[in-house]
């Protein structure tokens, strides 16, 4: 390897930094550019340090050492931030990965945690992908009419507003989508045109294919516009599509629509979230049950899957543990019913927040979109790291 990357190491405790600095010495093509016992001096360097790695640790004063990773973030967006802390909740580690942070090491660090977690951060940085970073999220059911489009478009426009990283919303109703609408855009490119070109389309083409939604951080591909153009679309292309904008995107939302084709199950196998959308209703619920038929064939994890009840009342006949009975399924979220809100949303072609913000759904979506991300984040780390018991 013939270039280091460097590593600031943020720790008030001197002993800590020293384990640290020893099992780093055991790794290579990483080198400590410079150690640190409290933070504010670390500021000037990593502005300076393009990729790096900044290990820094939480343990005393979470809510510093949380502004202190945004800073480092806002000061070089290539740093990559590993959090430490002698403690360990869901919420700290929620808090730290929000704040910027990628991965998260428990104190006392254990040697072979802490190799395996540097290895696999110095492999996602040489390799500028970072795979694990964008997370895939879609609506899913085999009725039409259920709130999958609805569902998708508000929570990409929560996601993008919650976390102001760059969210891509994909329209897979290829014939007849409805998100263009939904968000009242007029997009010059579509599905089509992004399907024949991908292998041409580098991360800045990409993005300026795709129409942004007003001022955030969202962006759309719609569904093409001539319908017979849908059916030369391929599954190989759209995994060609996910496979570029995870490059560029930390959530991609897909509304899948209701079609079981190749190019839909190919959107189901690359996601990391099926959102599977439910009404109280005894045939919406023998279709969901279908679903997750469908789904223990596809061979996918039931941690994958959340059942969500749309336009919930709350008053229904039917129980949600009767349902959840029926689906062999958890209920992992409820949206209440708000027909006038919802349909002067997609009237006027905005997201339900911009017709009320303090309505039940809109407040509903925002504390939705949380959920997920956080979901995220844990999934992330129980992959990666195998004392998640313990948080
Ligand atoms: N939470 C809700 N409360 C009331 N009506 C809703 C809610 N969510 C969606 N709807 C309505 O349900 C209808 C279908 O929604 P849509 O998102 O187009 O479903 P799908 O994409 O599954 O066909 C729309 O008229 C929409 O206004
Ligand atoms: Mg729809």
């Amino acid at each position: 390897m013939d270039k280091n990357l460097n590593v600031l190491l943020v720790d008030r405790d001197e002993n800590s930094r020293s384990i640290v600095k020893a099992y780093l010495s055991e790794l290579e093509g990483v080198g400590i550019a410079a150690e640190f016992s409290d933070s504010e001096s670390v500021f000037n360097l990593a502005a300076e340090s393009g990729k790096c790695i900044v290990l820094i640790d939480t343990s005393e004063n979470l809510d510093k050492a949380v502004n202190e990773i945004k800073t480092i973030k806002s000061l070089n967006k290539d740093a990559f931030i590993i959090a430490m802390s002698n403690r360990s909740s869901a919420d700290i580690v929620i808090k730290v990965m929000r704040a910027g942070a990628k991965e998260f090491i428990l104190k006392p660090i254990i040697k072979t945690e802490f190799l395996e977690i540097l290895n696999n951060t110095i492999t996602d940085i040489n390799s500028e992908e970072n795979k694990d970073s964008c997370k895939i999220i879609s609506t899913f059911s085999n009725k039409g009419g259920i709130g999958k489009t609805s569902i998708a478009v508000n929570l990409a426009v929560e996601l993008a507003q919650m976390t102001k990283e760059k969210v891509a919303l994909i329209d897979l109703n290829l014939q007849l989508g409805d998100v263009a609408t939904f968000l009242d855009l007029t997009p010059p490119f579509a599905m089509d045109y992004i399907a024949d070109n991908i292998n041409n389309l580098d991360g800045e083409e990409l993005l300026k294919t795709m129409t942004r939604y007003k001022n955030t951080s969202l962006y759309v591909i719609a569904d093409p516009l001539n319908i017979d153009k849908s059916k030369d679309i391929t599954a190989e292309q759209i995994e060609n599509i996910l496979a570029a904008l995870k490059k560029t995107f930390s959530y991609i939302v897909i509304d899948i629509g209701t079609n079981i084709d190749s190019k839909t199950i190919k959107a189901l196998d690359f996601s990391d979230l099926i959102l599977l959308i439910a009404i109280v209703n005894l045939p919406a619920i023998r279709s969901t049950q279908r679903c997750m038929e469908l789904f223990d064939k596809l061979g996918y994890n039931a941690d994958k899957i959340k059942l969500v009840l749309n336009r919930y009342m709350g008053n229904e006949d039917i129980k949600t543990a009767d349902i959840e009975e029926v689906v062999k399924q958890k209920v992992y979220w409820k949206i209440p019913n708000n027909y006038l809100i919802m349909m002067s949303a997609i009237n006027k072609g905005v997201p339900v927040n911009e017709i009320n913000p303090d309505s039940n759904v809109a407040l509903n979506y925002k504390d939705f979109a949380s959920k997920i991300s956080d979901c995220l984040i844990t999934q992330k780390l129980s992959k990666n790291y195998n004392r998640e018991t313990r948080i």
